[in-house]
């Protein structure tokens, strides 16, 4: 039997209290969390890249997206709030539907959050790039990108991992009040956006509305292919729930703490979206076919060069504004994007570490992976080697493409968790749960088939990865995991 190995909740929370992270998160600073992890590449950056998908009616698709993210916290919360551990969709799994399903969202957990991590690195460079040569120092143009998306080295996307790296291994503590600070920049830099560019919104702009139409499953394009990819934008208030067990009260904080974030973003992008197609237009590039040219292809890139369109641009906001002349504005958003987006690689790289801490733990990882400083009180070993390997994949790819593959591994760890619940509804109808998810057997149905909606939207060749990493994991799981697990063989340090 392969699914047998199910770890009692009981079983969980003894585990965590053996070897613990102290608590000192309360309720705003778990929110600030929330909304530093939410707020980033997905809307500086990707922003673009939706329109090129689908035109003014990326607006749809940010509903969409922001739907479908609600519906997963809702469940999210229920389960963060009844299993207040570190490790969120990988240990609810571990106590409902068993381990090796448990392996295998930890597994994909590792796309959500570390290649989530360097989707950001990468985001954040072109902005970086955009500030240094407005300033007169650009980098040469073969360190400006990786050799996957034009060029050879992206020296600064490999280089703000590293630093922020070096900052979560020093605490959670000091990061977490860095992270406030650089909240706050990027909600200001998002308000004077809106602020500046509402008042010239033009109806035309918004005409064809559908240009790309709805999409198709595996097209990655249309308003349901931008919905799969802008989807990143949301990702982020699950990072809340991993720090569950670093929190006081959890109980209570962790619900506020991503229901709060996820609202306060999803205003923030109907607003910001709808300013930026209004004001300059997001008409796709089509190719000779009449079809819209894909993200990220060489056939996109000689299509927009020397041309100033939004769906062109590196650093969409920024170039929003200075189209509309506010270049100083422009750039300023530019300083704030490059302030605030490391903040976001922080709390990627932060949930990335603590699951592997957790599945270390765990026995199904080497135990070094949870060891934990005795001055920082941090996982230490798990967070360098997670950081390097960011920063090494960081330097290579294209911003799109690491955020789609990122987005599988969420969606897929999304429709465990929905699911979880509702098993664990039926199970242990009478364990204590301090959330409920409102009408759950509506809720997570339909947060499942959004989920699934989602993950078929993305391209072919997104999905190809995923399934190639899930098969990598099952390799890992068979040949070392299940015989190493603390769970069968009885022997969990103490
Ligand atoms: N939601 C985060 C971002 O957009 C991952 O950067």
């Amino acid at each position: 039997m392969i699914f047998d190995r199910v770890k009692t909740l009981d079983q969980i929370m003894a585990t965590a209290e053996k070897k613990s992270l102290k608590r000192q998160l309360g309720p705003i600073q778990l929110t600030l969390l929330g909304v530093g992890a939410i707020i980033g590449t997905g809307i500086f950056v990707l922003t673009a890249e939706a329109g090129q998908k689908a035109g003014p009616a990326m607006l749809i698709s940010f509903v969409i997206a922001a739907v479908v993210c609600a519906l997963a916290a809702l469940a999210y919360s229920e389960l963060a709030a009844m299993i207040p551990v570190s490790g969120s969709a990988y240990t609810y799994t571990y106590g409902v539907l068993g381990e090796l399903l448990a392996w295998t969202v930890g597994w994909a957990l590792v796309l959500e959050y570390a290649v989530a991590a360097g989707a950001v690195a990468v985001g954040w460079s072109g902005y970086m790039n955009g500030l240094l040569k407005s300033g007169g120092f650009p980098l040469p143009e073969f360190l400006r990108t990786g050799p996957y998306d034009g060029g050879t080295f992206n020296l600064l996307a490999c280089g703000i991992s590293l630093v922020v790296t070096a900052l979560l291994v020093i605490g959670t503590s000091k990061s977490a009040k860095v992270n406030a600070v650089l909240v706050s920049i990027k909600v200001l830099a998002l308000i004077a956006f809106i602020y500046l560019a509402m008042p010239v919104v033009h109806d035309e702009n918004f005409k064809p509305f559908l240009p790309t139409g709805w999409g198709s499953p595996l097209g990655g394009i249309g308003v349901l292919g931008a919905a799969a990819s802008i989807f990143f934008a949301f990702v982020g208030f699950d990072a809340v729930s991993t720090a569950a067990e670093e929190t006081r009260n959890p109980n209570r904080n962790v619900p506020i703490g991503l229901i709060g974030s996820l609202a306060v973003c999803t205003v923030f992008y109907l607003l910001v979206g709808y300013a930026a197609v209004g004001s300059v237009g997001s008409q796709p590039m089509l190719g000779a076919d009449g079809l819209a040219l894909a993200p990220g292809s060489d056939a996109l890139a000689t299509a927009c060069a020397g041309k100033d369109y939004l769906v062109c641009s590196k650093e969409p906001l920024a170039h929003v504004l200075r189209l509309l002349g506010f270049e100083k504005m422009g750039n300023m958003i530019g300083l704030a994007a490059a302030l605030a987006l490391p903040s976001v690689i922080l709390m990627m790289l932060f949930g990335q570490t603590r699951i592997f801490f957790v599945m270390s733990r765990d026995g199904l990882l080497p135990g070094f992976l949870s060891k934990v400083h005795p001055t920082f009180n941090t996982p230490h070993v798990a967070t360098m080697i997670t950081g390097v390997a960011v920063s090494l994949f960081a330097a290579m790819f294209p911003v799109g493409i690491l955020a789609d593959i990122s987005n599988s591994g969420t969606l897929f760890a999304f429709v465990m968790v929905a699911l979880g619940v509702l098993i664990l509804r039926r199970t242990q109808p009478d364990r204590r749960r301090p959330f409920r998810t409102p009408m759950a057997w509506l809720v997570c149905p339909l947060a499942i088939l959004g989920c699934l909606l989602l993950f078929l939207n993305l391209s072919i060749y997104t999905l190809s990865l995923f399934v190639a990493w899930a098969a990598i994991g099952l390799v890992v799981y068979f040949s070392y995991g299940r015989h190493h697990s603390y769970l069968v063989n009885g022997n969990e340090p103490d």
